[in-house]
């Protein structure tokens, strides 16, 4: 052990070394594990990030042990992968849930992470009263401002000063860039985004705001569309720190050279940018599969085990895209991947994904050792 901790203490930073030292679990796994488990994401990024990964319920309420170290070694900042959601906190008009949510935040703050709420106003995981009018049709505009002021009064009201940062307004753009036809858009109008980040600022004026949404590395016009509410919001003087692209991305898109583009045009608005969901879906895309029914083999090819060649594919993937956000390291200040382990993503539904740095027994994959080398300026 002697050994192989020295020969590794020379090619790590002085911080990931004693690290290795003091994580002796880690000896029971072979020198490669060793080695992986003992570098620290969070000792490696550049100054001015943080990194983060979106933790489930069962990690922040402590029942997954083994997760809870890995997020505790490896992440400095944490995402609620469900339980700050609308229809978690805010089941029922008079009803508040925030003994899960509480759980998150203390999770995150009894490590001194960089806690991030997620999020307030999206088409999704939203109770139906929200939008409801008394006639079983939309409610009207101002019930529906009201809803969602008290909403984001409430939930961003009691963490003030204690979560950093709000994805405010999720997913507002289709993808030909034009505001997607959600609910509170129909209830609301254009201005309901405007109106979410003015509410939240009220709630904690000191809070970070963001404006998350995915395929804007992929698709321009979305993207112009993004830029179009950070203009907006900018005009009307409101608060807006960062973008968010979500980063949910394949082998084969985007490239590099789009994620590039993407991160370049949207810090030209003058905020910064956040990869909030980083994961890379190994699968076919496949229409859901009928209830009751096993996947196909054709949707879920890698059922028994990922070859090694799309292993490698994965890992140069990975660090591809961090030698990407590293040319724009004064422009990012967080990544955050959408999980922590292969067994944890929403990615699976039912099928075998592999999106993550981790694998299913928790074990670092190809694509940390590769995302290590590019943080630590090896390659
Ligand atoms: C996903 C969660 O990971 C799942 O557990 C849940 O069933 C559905 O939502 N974009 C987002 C996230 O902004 O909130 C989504 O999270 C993934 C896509």
């Amino acid at each position: 052990m002697m050994i192989r901790r020295r020969t590794f203490a020379h090619v790590v930073s002085a911080a990931a070394a004693a690290a290795l030292v003091s994580t002796q679990p880690n000896a029971v796994l072979g020198t490669t594990r060793v080695l992986g488990q003992s570098v620290a994401l969070k000792d490696i990024v550049p100054a001015g990030w943080v990194i983060g990964a979106a933790i489930n319920q069962n990690q922040s309420d402590g029942r997954d042990g083994v997760a809870v170290d890995l997020i505790t070694r490896q992440f400095n900042s944490i995402s609620p992968e469900n339980v700050l959601k609308f229809q978690s906190v805010h089941p029922e008009p008079d009803r508040f849930t925030f003994d899960a949510a509480d759980r998150y935040v203390a999770f995150g703050r009894d490590r001194r992470m960089a806690v991030i709420g997620h999020n307030l106003v999206w088409h999704s995981q939203t109770p139906r009263w929200v939008w409801d009018g008394p006639d079983g049709g939309l409610a009207d505009r101002t019930t529906m401002l009201a809803r969602m002021r008290t909403h984001i009064a409430t939930v961003v009201g009691r963490y003030k000063g204690k979560i950093r940062g709000w994805d405010v307004v999720n997913e507002a753009l289709s993808d030909d860039g034009t505001l997607r036809d959600s609910p509170w858009r129909r209830g609301i109008g254009d201005d309901y985004v405007a109106q979410a980040f003015t509410f939240a600022h009220e709630a904690d004026p000191s809070a970070e705001l963001y404006y998350n949404d995915y395929n804007l590395a992929t698709r321009p016009e979305k993207r112009a569309g993004a830029i179009r509410i950070i203009k907006d919001l900018q005009q009307r003087r409101i608060r807006i720190d960062a973008v968010g692209e979500q980063g949910h991305w394949r082998l084969d898109t985007p490239t590099p050279a789009q994620i590039d583009q993407a991160i370049t045009d949207l810090r030209a608005t003058g905020v910064k940018v956040m990869i909030t969901e980083l994961d890379v879906n190994l699968l076919p895309q496949a229409a859901p599969p009928t209830a009751g029914q096993p996947p196909s083999s054709e949707s879920n090819p890698y059922a028994t085990g990922l070859p090694d060649d799309v292993q490698q594919a994965l890992a140069r993937y990975y660090a591809d895209a961090f030698r990407i956000f590293l040319t724009h390291r004064d422009d990012i200040t967080r990544v955050t991947f959408w999980g922590v382990s292969d067994a944890d993503s929403w990615l699976n539904r039912g099928r075998m994904n592999y999106p993550l740095l981790w694998d299913r027994q928790r074990h670092p994959k190809p694509a940390f050792d590769s995302v290590v080398t590019v943080l630590t300026g090896k390659r």
